[in-house]
């Protein structure tokens, strides 16, 4: 099982969540983090820091957005790793909560 990053982090990126992970499995993009499911140990403790609700257990993924699960395993692979917590993206509290981001994902 593993931790997914889902549609609500992308164009906020707050990052809270890095800072709690003790096995640096998230990894950043333009304007999206995703978790490498091959890293992550479940350890719950990310799910509760994220301002965007944006984070989930694989089997407790809202409806919609089970093509997230794939998106962090292919993106985590890409994507480097990040291990501390930096500003948000300046529009973030706009973005947060806006439904359709996933056309917003840079890569
Ligand atoms: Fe990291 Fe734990 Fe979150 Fe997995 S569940 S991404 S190990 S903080
Ligand atoms: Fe994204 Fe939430 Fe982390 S918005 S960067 S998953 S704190």
């Amino acid at each position: 099982m593993t931790f997914v990053v889902t549609e609500n982090c992308i164009r906020c990126k707050y990052t809270d969540c890095v800072d709690v992970c003790p096995v640096d499995c998230f990894h950043e993009g333009p304007n999206f983090l995703v978790i490498d499911p091959d890293e992550c140990i479940d350890c719950t403790l990310c799910e509760p820091e994220c301002p965007a609700h944006a984070i989930y257990s694989e089997d407790e993924l809202p409806e919609g957005q089970e093509q997230f699960i794939q998106l962090n395993a292919e993106l985590s692979k890409i994507w480097p790793t990040i291990s501390e917590v930096k500003e948000a993206l300046p529009d973030a509290d706009e973005w947060n909560g806006k439904p359709g981001k996933l056309q917003y994902l840079e890569r």
